[in-house]
C-alpha cells in the first residue's frame, strides 16, 4: 500500500493538465484501478480476524487519502498552477481578504429603536445586569410580600444581589441619574429562570422607556408609541390599550397593534383577533416617582417596556427563541454586516 501510495503522489505531482489527473485516477480508483484492486490481492483465507480488520482500516485509509490527493491536483490545475513544484508567486494579485461579521438581529432592532427614541430627544440610558432588590423590586413598588415577585423567577445571588429580570429595574436609578424633566430609553439585557423552550429563554433582551414632565398623559402614551410603532414598522398602525396589572405603573396598560398581515380581519399570526399583542405600559405609579425623589404632585409620567426579543423575532420572522444565542452561523450570516 506504502508503494502505491508514494507512485501515486509522485504522478500525480507531474500531471501537468486535468486530463492527466484524470487518466491517473481510473488508473489508480477506477474499477480496475491498483487501489480498487488492492482487496484482490489478499488472501482472507489466510489471514485472523485482526488482521482482516487492519487491513479494511488501511485499505480505507489509502482511498480516503487518494480522493483527497486527486481533488487536490485537480484544484491546483483549474487555479491555473502547472505540476507542482515551486509555485510562482504574483505579487500583485490582491491579499485574501478577512471577512466581516455581521450584526446580531438584537443588535440591529436596538440601534433602530435608539435611532427613532433619540429623534424624538429621548436619551439612551444602560443600567446594571446585577441588580439590587431596590431598584429591581422594592423601588417599583414590588414589597417583599407583594405576589407579583411570584410573576418573575428570579435569579438570586450569594451576596443578595440578583440579576434583574427586567429592565424596569433601571427607572428609578435614570430618575434618580438626571432628574426630571426626563426622556430616556435603557435597552439591555434581562435573565429569569425559566424552562427554555422556543418561546423562552432564560436571557433576553428588552427595550425600557420612560418620559416625566408636568402633565404628561396617557395621550402622550400613545402618541409615542404610535410614533414608534409606525416607525418601526414602515407604515402607520393602529393601536389599542387593554387594562394590565403591573405593580409600578397605574393605570397599566396591555397595548395591543392592529394586526399588520390581515389588516384587523382575523389570520393564523394574531389567531384571528385582528389585534397583536405588542407591550405593556402605563402610567407611572406615584410611589415610583417618589422612590426617585420626583414630586408625584408636580411630575407625572409614563413607562413601557417593549420585548426586544420578540420584537426581532415578528421583525425577522425568526420562528424560535434559542436561535438567538445559539451562536449559530447559518443563522447571523443571514443578517447584514451594518444598517
Ligand atoms: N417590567 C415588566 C416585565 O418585564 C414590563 C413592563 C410593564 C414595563 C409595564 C413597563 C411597564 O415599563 O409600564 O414584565
Amino acid at each position: 500500500m506504502d508503494q502505491i501510495k508514494d507512485q501515486l503522489a509522485k504522478e500525480l505531482s507531474q500531471a501537468a493538465s486535468l486530463e492527466e489527473v484524470e487518466k491517473i485516477r481510473i488508473q489508480y480508483m477506477g474499477k480496475k484501478g491498483s487501489i480498487t484492486n488492492l482487496s484482490k490481492t489478499v488472501n482472507f483465507g489466510a489471514m485472523g480476524p485482526e488482521e482482516r480488520k487492519d487491513f479494511g482500516r488501511r485499505f480505507n485509509e489509502i482511498k480516503t487519502w487518494a480522493d483527497q490527493a486527486l481533488a487536490q491536483a485537480q484544484a491546483r490545475l483549474r487555479q491555473g498552477g502547472g505540476a507542482a513544484g515551486p509555485m510562482p508567486v504574483d505579487l500583485t494579485l490582491p491579499g485574501a481578504r478577512g471577512s466581516l461579521g455581521s450584526l446580531h438581529p438584537i443588535t440591529l432592532v436596538q440601534m433602530e429603536l435608539e435611532q427613532i427614541f433619540q429623534g424624538m430627544s429621548f436619551i439612551v440610558g444602560q443600567g446594571y445586569h446585577v441588580e439590587s432588590e431596590h431598584y429591581n423590586f422594592d423601588a417599583l413598588n414590588i414589597p417583599g410580600d407583594h405576589p407579583a415577585r411570584e410573576m418573575q423567577d428570579t435569579f438570586w445571588l450569594t451576596n443578595g444581589m440578583l440579576m434583574r429580570t427586567h429592565t424596569s429595574a433601571n427607572q428609578v436609578r435614570m430618575i434618580e441619574a438626571h432628574g426630571v424633566p426626563l426622556r430616556a430609553i435603557f435597552p439591555g439585557r434581562c435573565f429569569r429562570y425559566e424552562a427554555v423552550d422556543a418561546s423562552h429563554e432564560n436571557t433576553f433582551y428588552q427595550l425600557e422607556g420612560l418620559m416625566v414632565d408636568r402633565n404628561v398623559t396617557i395621550s402622550h402614551l400613545i402618541a409615542v408609541m404610535k410614533a414608534l410603532l409606525s416607525q418601526v414598522f414602515h407604515r402607520p398602525v393602529t393601536v389599542r390599550l387593554r387594562p394590565g396589572y403591573f405593580p409600578f405603573v397605574e393605570p397599566g396598560f396591555e397595548l395591543d397593534c392592529q394586526c399588520l398581515i390581515c389588516e384587523g380581519v382575523g389570520c393564523k399570526t394574531c389567531k384571528q383577533s385582528g389585534w397583536i399583542e405588542l407591550l405593556p405600559c402605563g402610567m407611572i405609579h406615584p410611589r415610583v416617582l417618589e422612590a426617585g425623589g420626583v414630586d408625584p404632585d408636580q411630575w407625572s409620567g409614563f413607562a413601557f417596556g417593549l420585548g426586544l426579543t420578540r420584537l426581532a423575532m415578528m421583525k425577522f420572522g425568526v420562528p424560535e427563541i434559542r436561535l438567538f444565542n445559539s451562536g449559530d452561523l447559518r443563522f447571523l450570516e443571514q443578517f447584514p454586516a451594518a444598517v
